[in-house]
């Protein structure tokens, strides 16, 4: 008897599938999987229950419902995703922004208050931050850093998408050497997960996000160590050095800041009730 795939029934197997291979949201995945290659939104999903999908639909579903099994993040499998209520396209080339973040695009929003100034984002993978940042601050001028070339191309063409191409500077470099200016504030989350972390990431993140964008040496503090040490001679007086932080690192982190003489040290946790971004000023 041939089977006849109508949209619920693939979507029910497509569910159990994903379930089977251990993904936490198995129903949503399946969902925004075949809206995407059916180009539908999940309303119109819903409205089209019954219908049947011919074999082309179903030869354009099967690969990527393949993959997702196989762990391979859906925001890549899209080729986007939303930060700070903005599309980002994302390509294994850059991390996928996650909503944690945005914590650090508030903190940074709290502690302007010049219509003007500059801002550089360090280690800006798709340009979340940068560019979220530039949509606030429409004088202020946004240099985004990067040592991946692939990265920073995406986040040009981020910086394009979001109509903000001609605020944005993109610049390749190492955040060991940041640029010789001085900046009202430097925003940053940089690689922060331990070597000995790493078994602990979700197959997701270890299998198929840029391991460059992820680990750093010296447990962790790594890149909070070479910022913190920059910070007096690349910030402006009053200026603001933010990052964010894995939740274990609060202590380690604010001892840094404290130790490079940065004033108003502070922590901020995000919604779940962990630290997230700690702060410090340059008086
Ligand atoms: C955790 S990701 C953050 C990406 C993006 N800012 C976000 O929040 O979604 C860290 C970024 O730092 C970059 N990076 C790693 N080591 C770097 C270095 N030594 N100098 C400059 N950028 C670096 C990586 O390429 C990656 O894009």
């Amino acid at each position: 008897m041939t089977v006849i795939w109508t949209l619920l029934r693939l979507l029910r197997w497509t569910t159990d599938y994903f379930d089977g291979k251990g993904i936490s949201n198995p129903r949503l995945d399946a969902e925004l999987l075949l809206a995407h290659v059916l180009e539908l939104d999940r309303v119109g999903l819903y409205l089209n229950y019954e219908r049947p999908l011919n074999e082309a639909e179903l030869d354009a579903i099967r690969p990527l419902v393949k993959r997702r099994g196989q762990r391979e993040p859906l925001q890549y499998l899209l080729g986007q995703t939303e930060f700070w209520s903005l599309p980002f396209e994302v390509t294994p080339a850059v991390l996928i922004p996650r909503a944690d973040t945005e914590i650090l695009v508030e903190e940074a929003l709290n502690r302007v208050d010049a219509e003007v100034g500059e801002l550089l984002d360090v280690g800006t993978g798709s340009g979340a931050i940068a560019i979220s940042l530039a949509t606030e601050l429409a004088d202020w001028q946004v240099s985004a850093l990067d040592l991946s070339v692939e990265a920073l191309e995406v986040a040009r063409r981020n910086a394009e998408r979001n109509g903000v191409a001609g605020q944005v500077r993109f610049l390749q470099a190492d955040l060991a050497q940041l640029p010789q200016q001085q900046y009202d504030l430097i925003v940053s989350n940089p690689p922060y997960v331990a070597q000995a972390e790493w078994d602990e990431l979700m197959p997701e993140v270890r299998c198929f996000e840029p391991r460059q964008a992820l680990l750093a040496e010296d447990n962790g503090l790594d890149c909070y160590r070479k910022l913190t040490s920059q910070a007096q001679n690349r910030l402006k007086p009053r200026g603001w050095l933010l990052v964010e932080i894995g939740y274990r690192q609060a202590e380690a982190v604010q001892q840094l800041f404290t130790a490079a003489g940065l004033q108003d040290v502070f922590v901020r946790d995000d919604y779940a009730g962990l630290p997230r971004v700690v702060g410090g000023c340059h008086r």
